[in-house]
């Protein structure tokens, strides 16, 4: 970047790992509309709150409110989306948060570019997995039926295509799973890799 420095504080992510008593990582939560990726996400973030660790949930429903209100679902602008969210997500890690993304994040090439920004360890991609048609019966905010009804266009997994993960780090099945299994298996892993003590 022409004219512009980076400036480095005299605390660093050690430090506030150390402090915090954890290890700053992002969980990348991907798969499709209904999932439930943000339902597990907010399960961990809510477990995590009770036994003494901080964490913080990202998730695409909310942000699209704000920071990225200006975006639709084209491809490039879902492109953006994660762009924009996973610079988000380095400053989160960077601050020692168990930082917990819930965006569908249909395309392989934009996942492997957005682990390719953290340093190793740090990214976790844990796909959701669910059937379409599940998705579909679950229908949870009514968006199966708009586009049924021909009132979204691009909608991942019927009209825009979804890439399932090949190699993710977790994989939660929440079609044959209970939402508890799900999230002891998350937990398991981030004792195991000493995310958390
Ligand atoms: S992403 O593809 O760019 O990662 P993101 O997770 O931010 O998507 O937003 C997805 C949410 O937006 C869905 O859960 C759904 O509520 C809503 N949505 C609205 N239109 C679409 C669409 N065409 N495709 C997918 N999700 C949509």
């Amino acid at each position: 970047m022409k004219n512009i420095v980076w400036h480095n504080g005299r605390i660093s992510k050690l430090d506030r790992e150390k402090r915090l008593k954890q290890k700053g990582v992002i969980l990348w939560f991907t798969g499709l509309s209904g999932s439930g990726k943000s339902t597990i996400a907010y399960e961990l973030e809510n477990y995590l709150h009770n036994n003494n660790y901080h964490s913080y949930v990202l998730d695409g429903d909310n942000i699209r409110h704000g920071l990225n209100n200006d975006l639709g679902f084209s491809i490039e602008d879902r492109k953006e989306n994660l762009r924009r969210i996973s610079e988000v997500g380095k400053l989160f890690v960077d601050s020692g948060t168990i930082t917990i993304t819930s965006f569908i994040s249909p395309f392989r090439e934009d996942r492997q570019k957005i682990r390719e920004k953290f340093q190793n360890g740090e990214f976790i991609e844990v796909y959701i997995k669910c059937s379409i048609e599940e998705c579909k019966r679950r229908d949870v905010k009514g968006l199966y039926k708009k586009v049924e009804n021909n009132e979204i266009k691009n909608f991942t997994g019927i009209t825009s295509p979804y890439e399932e993960p090949e190699s993710p780090e977790i994989i939660l099945d929440t079609e044959n799973d209970s939402l508890e299994n799900c999230l002891n298996k998350l937990i398991s892993y981030i004792k195991e890799n000493k995310i958390i003590g």
